[in-house]
């Protein structure tokens, strides 16, 4: 394979230099390390970047930085019940945070809770990628007294809680505002944005597997589960057979006979869908709620899908095709588009606000990210795909080093730079490693992909009032 082993050991090199120590210990990485851009926020460690660095350093056998990482944010979890609004309501994890040096030039850690993020919206997946951090750990290590230890099984129940609390909706997906997650600023993923759900689906089997196997969670979780997994393999699920089904839907039935069950109108189908889905071919729409199907091709949580086994054999093969087949829409000159396609004209006016940094094809509106290729590379390897996988790092590996590891590239085909992408990106440069480490040695899987669970299917049912 042509990826030469000179640029992953610089790749090494970068990442190493990216750590933050705190108190003579490494604690996690920064976002990115580019020397000639005002860092802004970047030079914090946030939850969902390291991720992909403790996968990294998991796989190069190197489990203290995670350990340390992870008893650092645990005490950073908010632990009290507040009913006061400014302040981060219990179980929530940091979004990032930031080694500060205090008075006596003593060093203490500050958490951000979203506050300092232009949306100011509470990062709703920072608790999911930490549990998954967790069980790549305990997965790499092994160190189960860490995880079984009460401080721990606190905190996992606490992400729980945040996330199966009762509130105003009856469906078993989670209803989040817009920019909670990795997109975090207005681009309407409010509601039940895909990567949430992929992300949510996650962290209920990983707590699962890390709760105490007698916890009263346990059979909450797996009645979750079943009902989650049914809801996205069926409703969120679309290939030509069910665009066909779609385009002639009646609209505006009511009750348990329904086969509209969102009510959605056939004119919302976009002009470009009817052209570019392609057969074979399928994936999981990028959110649904009542009168809503958002068709736009959301990478990560369909990535993720395949890797955790939220998608059936059939369906992660069906993904993998359409990305096969369109693969200069979502990949290009650059592994991976985030969403497919921007959204434009007058809906990129209402939809990001106007938005300067979202313009279409460019950062979250259908920019295409680097880092996104180990949930490609963790696909290809789990679906039998590799050469697909291959092909996706010989693109980055021909290009990210000499472009300084970007935050992002834009354009239709991600042939430009991010128009304010800052380079020496940390997950750019952890992306690149793990998708290395994983195409060529297939047991690294492990750390991050779920066998198929029976419990999951037999707790399956449809919505109630529905006919399924
Ligand atoms: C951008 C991304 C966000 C990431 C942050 C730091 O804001 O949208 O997901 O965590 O940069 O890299």
């Amino acid at each position: 394979m042509e990826v030469s082993k000179n640029i992953v050991e610089l790749a090494w090199q970068a990442l190493e230099d990216s750590i933050i120590n705190y108190r003579g210990l490494p604690v996690g990485t920064v976002a990115a390390c580019d020397p000639h851009m005002s860092s802004l926020n970047y030079d914090q460690c946030f939850t969902r970047d390291f991720a992909v660095s403790a996968l990294a350093f998991l796989m190069k056998g190197e489990t203290e930085i995670v350990r340390n990482f992870l008893l650092e944010t645990l005490t950073l979890q908010s632990w009290d019940k507040r009913m006061e609004c400014f302040q981060p309501g219990q179980g929530l994890m940091p979004a990032s945070f930031k080694v500060v040096r205090g008075k006596n030039n003593e060093e203490h850690i500050h958490a951000d809770f979203g506050e300092h993020a232009i949306a100011r919206v509470a990062p709703v997946d920072s608790g999911f990628w930490w549990l998954f951090i967790l069980r790549a750990y305990v997965k790499a290590s092994n160190d189960w007294s860490l995880v079984h230890s009460s401080e721990f099984q606190t905190g996992i129940k606490l992400i729980l809680d945040v996330c199966l609390t009762t509130r105003f909706d009856m469906f078993p997906t989670m209803l989040v505002p817009d920019g909670s997650f990795m997109i975090d600023r207005r681009m309407g993923v409010y509601g039940y944005p895909l990567d949430i759900q992929a992300l949510f689906y996650v962290s209920l089997r990983t707590a699962k597997e890390l709760l105490e196997p007698e916890d009263e969670y346990i059979a909450v979780v797996e009645e979750r589960l079943g009902n989650l997994a049914y809801h996205l393999r069926s409703y969120y699920w679309l290939d030509l057979q069910i665009l066909n089904e779609i385009y002639c839907y009646k609209v505006e039935e009511y009750g348990i006979t329904a086969i509209n069950k969102f009510n959605i109108y056939p004119d919302t189908i976009p002009e470009w869908l009817k052209e570019w889905l392609p057969e074979p071919g399928g994936y999981f729409v990028g959110n649904l709620g009542p009168g809503r199907m958002d068709f736009r091709f959301f990478s990560q949580g369909n990535l993720m899908a395949i890797v955790s086994q939220l998608a059936l054999e059939e369906q992660s093969q069906s993904i993998m095709d359409l990305i096969s087949v369109r693969w200069e829409s979502l990949i290009g000159r650059m592994p991976i588009k985030v969403c497919f396609p921007a959204i434009e004209g007058r809906d990129w006016e209402t939809i990001t606000g106007c938005d300067a940094k979202n313009i279409p094809w460019s950062y979250h509106n259908g920019g295409n990210w680097p880092f996104l290729l180990w949930l490609f590379a963790a696909a290809a390897q789990k679906t039998n795909r590799v050469e697909l996988g291959y092909m996706a790092l010989e693109v980055a590996a021909s290009r990210l080093f000499k472009d300084k590891w970007p935050e992002y590239y834009d354009g239709r085909h991600g042939r430009l730079i991010g128009k304010e992408a800052r380079r020496y990106q940390t997950w750019t440069i952890a992306g690149f490693l793990v998708a290395y480490e994983i195409l060529n040695n297939p047991k690294h899987l492990d750390l991050i992909s779920f066998p198929e669970d029976t419990v999951v299917i037999a707790c399956s049912q449809p919505l109630p009032g529905f006919s399924g």
